[in-house]
């Protein structure tokens, strides 16, 4: 191997992954003006090759996608009427409670009612769904990037149907924020310095690894979590179309990973193996809901080691990466470089997940077909 190894410290900025206090220490800020903006260095790739489908799978692809767009002002029931307050109690109800399965015993939520819970389910909602909105954005932006820098045909045209796939995500959560939720957060801070380090990276494969592969592999579980969890039905049908779109998403990152990791070695390899555990960490990272606390006026540091240790917190925290863990596998990721990363998915906890099906397989099964496109067939 050539590269100098990397250490924990090198790659993600602290020794202990579970270092609280070093998490904590980065907090976000928004910039005054409403724009960040992050330098990028690449080459952007002109082919004259044109010839169609000289990757078949990546054609098939492209072809369901044509298909699948459906369109986030009419496919929607926009008129549903979506009381938070309501939808947290409800979520309370089936879990048994607001505070079920936390210890809060000499905490400051020992002394919450019913108004602090449920506030605090809001300002949940607020986030999740802000931090969603913000890597639509980042996803919206990475896939213009492949357009450009990916040498192949095939892929160029994928990936622009996926640009018009993110902007509909972008928009539909914006959507529902503003309408029917009742505030905004500013990006965690991890979640920015993970999407900032994929466009930054001038190598094409990266954007691929970072954001097809991790991030939407990510929330593709999360979408799934939340698609079963929420009884607001307009939410169930917006993640229903966004779920059908996010795995073709992710098996375009399978797919043209796949054939590009067969021309690199062991060192460069590992290098996409340490971005991948980067990755993997950074998302961990940010859903502790930091900003949440802050603005219950609940200081994170007193009451994150009760939240991280409830009994359902791992297995939450795991399933998070059960659509990660099988693409990797797929990707050969796992087991370059001596089993680097499996070593790493395995101290993180979620190796458990390498032989569940990839995404490759299963996103024809995730198909929905919209209103507006049952219409034209
Ligand atoms: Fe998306
Ligand atoms: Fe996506």
């Amino acid at each position: 191997m050539t590269t100098e190894m990397s250490s924990t410290e090198d790659i993600i900025g602290r020794k202990e992954i579970d270092d609280l206090e070093a998490i904590l220490s980065v907090v976000g800020t928004e910039e005054a003006d409403g724009r960040h903006v992050v330098h990028s260095d690449y080459d952007t790739i002109f082919t004259w090759d044109y010839e169609k489908g000289a990757r078949p799978k990546l054609n098939k692809l492209y072809e369901k996608a044509k298909n699948a767009q459906w369109n986030g002002e009419t496919d929607l029931p926009w008129d549903t009427d979506v009381d938070q307050e309501k939808l947290v109690v409800i979520a309370a109800e089936e879990q048994g409670g607001f505070a079920a399965g936390f210890d809060i015993s000499g905490t400051p939520l020992e002394k919450w009612g019913d108004k602090e819970w449920i506030a605090f389910g809001v300002e949940s909602q607020n986030w999740t769904l802000s931090q969603f909105l913000h890597g639509e954005q980042g996803a919206l932006v990475c896939t213009a990037k492949i357009v450009e820098s990916v040498p192949w045909i095939d892929a160029k045209y994928y990936a622009a149907t996926q640009v018009m796939d993110e902007a509909r995500h972008v928009e539909v959560f914006a959507k529902y924020l503003d309408e029917k939720l009742s505030g905004h957060y500013p990006v965690n801070a991890h979640l920015r310095m993970l999407l900032d380090d994929i466009i930054a990276d001038s190598r094409w494969d990266m954007t691929y690894l970072g954001m097809q592969i991790m991030i939407e592999g990510l929330a593709l579980a999360a979408f799934g979590f939340l698609h079963q969890l929420t009884p607001d039905p307009l939410l169930k049908q917006l993640l229903r179309y966004v779920m059908a779109d996010e795995a073709r998403h992710v098996a375009f990152g399978v797919l043209s990973l796949q054939e590009y990791y067969q021309e690199l070695n062991a060192a460069e390899l590992r290098e996409r193996q340490e971005f991948a555990f980067e990755a993997a960490v950074r998302m961990r990272d940010r859903f502790l809901q930091q900003e949440v606390w802050d603005r219950m006026g609940v200081d994170p540091k007193t009451i994150l080691p009760v939240v991280l240790s409830a009994p359902d917190r791992n297995e939450f925290q795991a399933l998070l990466f059960s659509k990660i863990v099988p693409n990797c596998r797929k990707l050969g990721l796992l087991d370059a470089a001596d089993g680097w990363l499996r070593t790493k998915f395995t101290e993180l906890g979620v190796i458990e997940f390498e032989s569940a099906v990839d995404t490759s397989e299963e996103y024809d099964a995730m198909a929905a077909v919209p209103p507006s496109q049952r219409e034209l067939i």
